[in-house]
């Protein structure tokens, strides 16, 4: 076996000399500066520092030194790998802080951009014409009555002078609760508030009462079995049917605007003497389409008029019921469907689209909040 040659000058072998490897580690960190992100630097680190480096290469010839070459050579090298190693890490912490903060500023959200995406929900526009007919009222200094939608049938009828025999008293028109004997009903109409109203308070009295009612009706395009109603109460001294007409003619213009004309046509209710129904002139023909069968209004069927709503002057049976000296006091009173008035309003033509809570129908109305 040959002795190891201590003749032997590294600076032959490989590149080896101080000057080389302080040129790796120069270009090595040079390479590190230039990196501008993580990936460049991985690009670097595989460069200078991996298997196929100047500076591995390098590491592996030291193997083949002199003894005495070995030691100067490896400290050499192992310093700079070292250096190197240091140098990548703390470019690797640079690089990281510099991507985070780009990140955080890329991906930045301004929530204040307006944005057209994703659906607001709204109320629905019987919910927001129950409370614009309200607000018709509250204008003329009335309030806001209610009662229970499970009303005392005493309520409900008796003391509006409905009669036990009536036919609306019938299971036909009327849920019952439990039984037909149990004295509670679903209200079939918002008429027994005035009673309550009636009783809590004395005259004068101007409220108004939006509200569900229920009857035993199918579903279809014009009925359906939960439906609303307003109704309107006024008792005081002196007040006539030229009130009653007053007043429906502010809402009917407020609610379908000025020049719209209305009539009341006589009619009966238990609980009101004399009694009318109120109509309006269809707003589409204004009664040109009566008797001219060329021309067919879909909204009044040609008839020139649409029925609103029933009206008339408290009976005085339901004023002293509710212990109102009808000598002293005389009353009107309304009820109107909300559903209907939708309907003519803004030209619904089907009750279930008012049910069936498909947005694209709530939505033609506009979102109000
Ligand atoms: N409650 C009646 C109905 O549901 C409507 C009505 C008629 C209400 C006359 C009234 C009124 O206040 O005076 O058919």
């Amino acid at each position: 076996m040959s002795a190891p040659n201590k003749e032997y000058d590294p600076k032959q072998v490989t590149d080896l000399s101080e000057e080389s490897v302080n040129r790796m580690v120069a270009e090595a960190l040079a390479a590190m500066n230039n990196a501008g992100n993580l990936a460049e630097l991985k690009e670097v680190r595989l460069a200078h520092f991996g298997d196929r480096s100047p500076l591995a290469l390098a590491n592996r010839e030291i193997g083949a030194l002199p003894p005495a070459a070995k030691a100067e050579v490896g400290k050499r090298v192992g310093q700079a790998k070292a250096q190197i190693k240091d140098a990548l890490s703390n470019r690797e912490e640079e690089l990281e802080v510099l991507r985070d903060q780009q990140v955080l500023l890329e991906e930045t959200v301004d929530i204040t951009v307006p944005t057209d995406r994703g659906w607001v929900g709204g109320r629905h526009p019987l919910t927001t014409l129950m409370e614009a007919m309200s607000d018709v009222f509250i204008a003329m200094g009335y309030s806001i009555a209610e009662g229970p939608e499970l009303e005392a049938e005493w309520v409900n009828f008796d003391a509006l002078n409905v009669p036990a025999d009536h036919p609306a008293r019938t299971m036909q028109d009327t849920f019952y609760v439990t039984s037909q004997d149990s004295g509670a009903v679903l209200r079939t109409q918002t008429s027994p508030i005035q009673i309550r109203a009636m009783l809590e308070h004395k005259p004068p009295i101007y409220v108004v009462a939006p509200g569900r009612v229920y009857r035993t009706d199918e579903l279809d395009a014009t009925h359906t079995p939960v439906f609303h109603q307003i109704e309107g109460l006024a008792v005081d001294r002196g007040l006539t049917m030229a009130d009653l007409k007053g007043t429906l003619d502010h809402l009917a213009e407020q609610m379908f605007g000025a020049g719209i004309v209305t009539r009341l046509r006589p009619s009966y209710f238990p609980f009101t003497e004399p009694s009318a129904e109120v109509d309006l002139q269809c707003f589409i023909c204004r009664g040109a389409s009566v008797g001219n069968s060329g021309t067919p209004c879909r909204t009044c069927g040609n008839e020139g008029w649409i029925e609103w709503g029933g009206c008339g002057m408290v009976n005085p049976r339901v004023l002293r019921a509710v212990g109102i000296d009808p000598h002293v006091y005389t009353g009107f009173a309304f009820g109107m469907g909300i559903e209907r008035t939708l309907m003519f309003r803004n030209g619904v033509t089907d009750m279930r689209d008012m049910v069936e809570g498909d947005l694209r129908f709530t939505r033609a109305f506009g979102v109000e909040a």
